[in-house]
């Protein structure tokens, strides 16, 4: 027995040996939570940073690229790590209930995270335009769901309007502690790299998750001295870009359903990061985000296509790069998150309904 045991510990790198704790226990002294907040952790964040060749080869010039797979959250988006720290704050404020307006992933992120914590979650969404796997666990989890005859703005402006009128305490990006726990990715990739991006790629619905990570390179550079900070690139679906025309969007429309905005929220701190970080906010059609969907997908990574974004607003600009830069590509949501979009959406050789001999089978693959 303590033979195995002393096999064991050699042969597991020390990175497993300690156990995940969650973002908040990670990155406790970098955001505002005290002993006595009750930590609602499903031991989000710590997600992979996958250098990615085919896309690396693809942009030339001695690129490298990595993904940010935050797709590999526990309700499969970035949103867990927004959600982990709204909700403990929520408890730790004695709010028994929350509500967010939502394309999917955050009313999934609620749902999952005000469940565990013991609290009510309400969330509201636009009616048919809520991917599937979405929908699936905001109803498992165990949300209140209420679909609008409206689009995710309209949704957010009544929610917004409930929550300041009645106990019911608002997890949308427009609140605060949201930024705060979603920050922790920038921190995560600049411990990954050593340094952070000289890019970082983003897909944009209503600006929070750029303002966070914005927020976290800013926090780090504080704490590791000569840490220069990325250009952050923004990207939106061509038919639902508010922050690259600078106008309201009354009619959003993108096959990329969850970054489906046409007013959003954070606009005014989404000018100031492009502002600050000397970026740029860029339009990819739908065309452009399904193949960058499938590049991803051949490179073994499957994402939602609002998270392609930011590799399709990546190809657009790659003619733009100094020689030798570093790239981060954020891949915000899950590929099983829309499975309507991969069936849709994809060039596989599937043969269906073959009669079940060995003979036929080889004789069909070819042999
Ligand atoms: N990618 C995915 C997969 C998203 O679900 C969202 C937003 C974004 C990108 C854009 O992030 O809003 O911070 O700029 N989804 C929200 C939701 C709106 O309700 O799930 P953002």
């Amino acid at each position: 027995m303590l033979l195995l045991s002393k096999i064991k510990n050699k042969i597991r790198p020390n990175y497993r040996k300690k156990k995940w704790p969650g973002l908040i226990n990670a990155y406790k002294k970098y955001l505002p939570v005290s002993s006595k907040t009750p930590i609602v952790t499903l031991n989000e964040g710590n997600t992979p940073l996958i250098f990615s060749q085919k896309i690396s080869e693809l942009i030339g010039n001695d690129t490298k690229v990595y993904l940010k797979y935050d797709g590999l959250n526990p309700t499969g988006s970035f949103k867990d790590r927004g959600m982990t720290m709204a909700i403990s704050k929520a408890k730790e404020e004695g709010s028994e209930a929350v509500i967010c307006a939502s394309t999917g992933n955050t009313s999934a992120a609620a749902a999952a995270y005000a469940s565990r914590g013991g609290l009510k979650s309400f969330v509201l969404i636009p009616d048919g335009f809520v991917a599937q796997g979405k929908l699936a666990q905001a109803l498992m989890y165990g949300a209140e769901i209420i679909s609008i005859q409206g689009n995710f703005d309209k949704a957010l402006e009544i929610v917004r309007d409930l929550s300041s009128n009645y106990p019911i305490n608002l997890v949308n990006s427009v609140n605060p502690y949201r930024i705060q726990g979603q920050k922790t990715a920038a921190f995560e990739i600049v411990d990954d790299l050593g340094f952070a991006p000289d890019w970082l790629c983003i897909p944009m619905g209503n600006a929070g998750n750029i303002t966070a990570y914005w927020l976290g390179f800013k926090e780090y550079s504080k704490i590791k001295r000569n840490l220069k900070l990325p250009i952050m690139m923004g990207f939106q679906a061509e038919g639902s870009a508010p922050l690259v025309k600078n106008i309201i969007v009354k009619n959003p429309e993108t096959l990329a359903t969850a970054i489906r905005i046409g007013n959003p929220v954070n606009r005014e701190k989404a000018k100031k990061v492009k502002k600050e970080s000397k970026g740029d906010f860029q339009s990819v059609t739908d065309k452009e985000i399904i193949d960058a969907y499938k590049i991803l997908a051949k490179e073994g990574v499957f994402c939602e296509p609002a998270s392609a974004a930011s590799v399709a607003g990546l190809i657009k600009n790659k003619n733009r790069l100094k020689k030798q830069s570093t790239i981060v590509c954020v891949l915000t949501g899950n590929g099983l998150k829309d499975p309507d979009c991969a069936i849709k959406n994809n060039e596989a050789i599937f043969r269906k309904n073959l009669e079940p001999s060995l003979d036929n089978i080889i004789k069909t693959l070819g042999y």
